[in-house]
């Protein structure tokens, strides 16, 4: 969602989302995700300023962080791929969790790392990856950005094993 209302997230819902995030696949069960709530109006306003695709004014944000001090002390080098995977899926079940509560959200990576860190104050170790939008859905929604047809699952799968001289150009 894009458009939101102003009207808050009550904090137990707030919670049930951070509940759903601690209960997402996690590479090696490593859990190495902070997540940042921020609900106060003050806030959130700094945050977007700092966050251009940010279009939605969420009445809640949580900011998915990497502890990567941690991931290297586990032996796995700060660009390991499963760190950014595990964002993923943490972002993916919140939405879910969001959505099962009627609440809108929205994913964002469209920020200045360096900028979230200094705004929220965060532990030189903790690296800001993404923000989860919450609120809730205004009736209107700005069109989906992107330049082409929404793809199906029909564009986007193949069975079995490919022949490498056929066109797998999705969406042709
Ligand atoms: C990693 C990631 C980063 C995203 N960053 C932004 C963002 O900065 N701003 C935004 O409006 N949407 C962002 N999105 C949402 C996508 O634009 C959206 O999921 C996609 O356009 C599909 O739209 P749909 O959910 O309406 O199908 C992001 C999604 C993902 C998975």
């Amino acid at each position: 969602m894009r458009a939101m209302t102003s009207e808050p997230v009550p904090r137990d819902q707030l919670e049930r989302i951070l509940d759903a995030a601690a209960h997402a696949p996690n590479a090696g069960n490593r859990r190495l995700q902070r997540l940042v709530v921020i609900d106060d109006a003050a806030t959130l306003r700094v945050l977007r300023m700092v966050s251009p695709g940010m279009l939605q004014h969420p009445a809640a944000a949580v900011v998915i962080c990497i502890d990567v001090a941690r991931a290297v002390e586990y032996g796995l080098p700060a660009t390991s791929s499963g760190l950014l995977i595990d964002v993923g899926t943490a972002a993916q079940t919140m939405l879910l969790a969001a959505h099962a509560l009627d609440l809108g959200s929205g994913p964002v990576t469209s920020f200045s790392k360096a900028a979230v860190s200094t705004v929220l104050n965060l532990p030189a170790r903790w690296s800001p990856e993404l923000v989860v939008c919450l609120g809730h859905a205004a009736s209107t929604q700005p069109s989906p950005v992107g330049p082409h047809r929404r793809l199906t699952w029909r564009d986007l799968s193949y069975w079995g094993r490919l022949d490498r001289n056929a066109n797998t150009v999705a969406g042709s």
